[in-house]
């Protein structure tokens, strides 16, 4: 019992350490020999660990912020750490490198790539702007530095219907890279928008088989589905968002269980900040796991020697970094606003 009488609180909080812990008790949470090994470091480094909702548990446990790409994007542009140490895929550590060009940013694994990100190829886009010069190029954040310095603006999941409101009446917009991000947007929006046909190659796993079949198991779950899913899973969902909105309506919403479609990571995250509530992975065609295979790249012993060693760093041109910065900083203000 804590003070008073008063019951503990048992949530996981992260403190100004990175620790996950009861606040209401000071108990910490027990750390493994190597997240303890992270730990020293981030300090005697003067560090900050990055981490999307996607990374393992134990990386999470570590971090100083977990959370979706734009939440993550806003941190990157604030720290004032001398390291950023980024645990998710490439295109997220390019983006803290575009928006905080003077840190040094590491990522656990260099090859951590994405499948999507990889669907638009600059040299394509660029081929496409051409014969098209006056569209207007709506680009999801995960896209390479070199897309991102093509496009117009950026959206992340969490403000892709806001910010494409935003965009002038009269111009004609190509959406890239994820078809499936761009028809949601087109649907909420009610704005036709041209789309790149990339995917992410785990989002489209989830089927309308796979899914209907978790739903008649679970009658009383919510369905939560991220927007990279395809619409024949769309339309089964009580809710289509970001990672991080994912949180608030469980949070919100009084069901004591929910059906999570989207990277496995994330009921990592909605399990410590949610404990009283039951996640259930939404199952794909052909497994029931759906594992990020590039997100999974992140290893705890790999956050822990880049941390030591300060590589692999990530690096990137300077006249790069300042084309792929406009589009960025514009998503970054309109969001705001
Ligand atoms: P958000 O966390 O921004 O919703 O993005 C999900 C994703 O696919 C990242 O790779
Ligand atoms: Fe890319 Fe999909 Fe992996 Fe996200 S989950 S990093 S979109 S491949």
């Amino acid at each position: 019992m804590g003070a008073g009488g008063a019951k503990p609180d048992f949530r996981w909080r992260v403190g100004g350490n990175g620790r996950w812990s009861f606040p209401s008790t000071g108990l910490t949470c027990g750390m493994t020999p190597v997240q303890e090994e992270v730990l020293a470091l981030k300090k005697r480094k003067n560090a900050v660990i990055l981490a999307h909702n996607y990374q393992v548990k134990e990386i999470q446990d570590v971090a100083d912020y977990v959370g979706d790409s734009l939440g993550l994007s806003y941190q990157a542009q604030a720290s004032q750490a001398d390291i950023i140490l980024f645990c998710g895929v490439h295109f997220m550590a390019e983006t803290a490198k575009i928006v905080n060009p003077g840190k040094k940013v590491l990522l656990p694994d260099l090859d951590a790539g994405c499948s999507l990100a990889e669907s638009c190829d600059a040299a394509d886009l660029a081929a496409y702007k051409q014969l098209h010069p006056n569209i207007y190029v709506v680009a999801y954040i995960n896209c390479t530095a070199e897309v991102k310095a093509l496009s117009d603006v950026i959206v992340t999941s969490g403000n892709a219907e806001k910010i494409v409101r935003r965009v002038p009446a009269d111009r004609e917009i190509l959406f890239v890279p994820d078809q499936n991000l761009g028809e949601w947007v087109m649907e909420r929006t009610g704005r036709k928008m041209r789309l790149w046909q990339g995917n992410c190659y785990i989002h489209i796993e989830f089927t309308h088989a796979s899914i209907s079949k978790i739903r008649r198991e679970y009658p009383d779950a919510p369905l939560v589905a991220h927007p990279e899913c395809v619409r024949a899973v769309r339309m089964l969902a009580d809710e289509v968002c970001s990672t991080e909105k994912m949180i608030s309506y469980c949070r919100n919403n009084p069901a004591k269980a929910f059906i999570i479609a989207t990277e496995s990571g994330m009921l990592n995250r909605l399990r410590r900040e949610l404990p009283e509530k039951e996640f259930i992975p939404g199952p794909t065609e052909t497994c029931a796991c759906a594992d990020c295979r590039f997100m999974k790249m992140n290893t705890i012993e790999k956050v822990r020697d880049a941390l030591r060693d300060e590589k692999p760093e990530l690096l990137m041109p300077e006249e790069l970094r300042q084309k792929a910065f406009v589009p960025l900083q514009r998503m970054l203000d309109w969001s705001k606003n």
